[in-house]
């Protein structure tokens, strides 16, 4: 079954936790916190404190997406409000390979984003340190665009790089995915899909995210 982690990006943020226990009931994976600063991305969502209050509605596993500049300066915040996996961008630090190192020290997974122009050869030398990998479909900061054609080839490519260095690291892949695409996406080889406007403004949240589950069985 495909692994979905609805972005709650596209949920009410006036009733947040109603949204989380929703997708929670519904059967998601994880859930996908998006975080972004209007520095590195043109847009501010939220910060540790709330992640940290969302923390006490739900059993989820938080999957905290970092849209910002300097990120080794919240690590810990978002370690201590209690979330599992921190994904960063590798355009977003100078020093990847001591950031990975920083999340693995809190106790958390690690994820690297890849920006739809970022090649996928920044991954080479932090195999070692990777839990997950984030393939941008979109141009990170928003929620409800179009998913870029180029990346079903990068997915492809990354699929078959990672088997060649023998490599299980799960590859989750995040913007404009919906039912119409989600197969596809996982065919090229996503095992983690992100989905935020397809499940929050869908007619039925609970149907939306069993169908994605499904969509690799038909
Ligand atoms: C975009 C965010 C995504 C976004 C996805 O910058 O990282 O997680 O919420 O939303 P949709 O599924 O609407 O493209
Ligand atoms: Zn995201």
């Amino acid at each position: 079954m495909i692994k979905v982690a609805p972005s709650i990006l596209s949920a009410d943020f006036a009733n947040m936790s109603l949204d989380v226990k929703t997708v929670e009931e519904a059967g998601a994976d994880m859930l996908h916190i998006d975080v972004m600063d209007g520095h590195f991305v043109p847009n501010i969502t939220i910060g540790a404190p709330v992640v940290k209050s969302l923390r006490k509605v739900t059993d989820l596993v938080f999957d905290v997406h970092l849209m910002i500049d300097n990120p080794e300066q919240y690590i810990k915040d978002f370690a201590l409000a209690g979330v599992q996996i921190i994904t960063v961008h590798a355009e977003a630090s100078k020093h990847l390979h001591r950031l990975l190192q920083m999340i693995r020290n809190e106790g958390v997974k690690t994820g690297l984003a890849l920006n739809p122009a970022t090649p996928i050869s920044v991954l080479e030398h932090l195999l070692d340190d990777l839990d997950m990998v984030l393939i941008m479909s979109v141009n990170p900061g928003f929620g409800g665009q179009k998913f870029i054609p180029a990346i079903y080839d990068k997915i492809s490519l990354t699929r078959k790089y990672l088997s060649e260095k023998n490599r299980h690291i799960p590859i989750q892949v995040d913007g404009g995915i919906g039912l119409d695409n989600i197969k596809k996406v996982c065919d090229c080889g996503a095992e983690i899909i992100v989905s935020g406007s397809a499940i929050f403004n869908s007619d039925s949240i609970k149907e939306t995210i069993w169908l994605m589950k499904k969509a690799d069985e038909v």
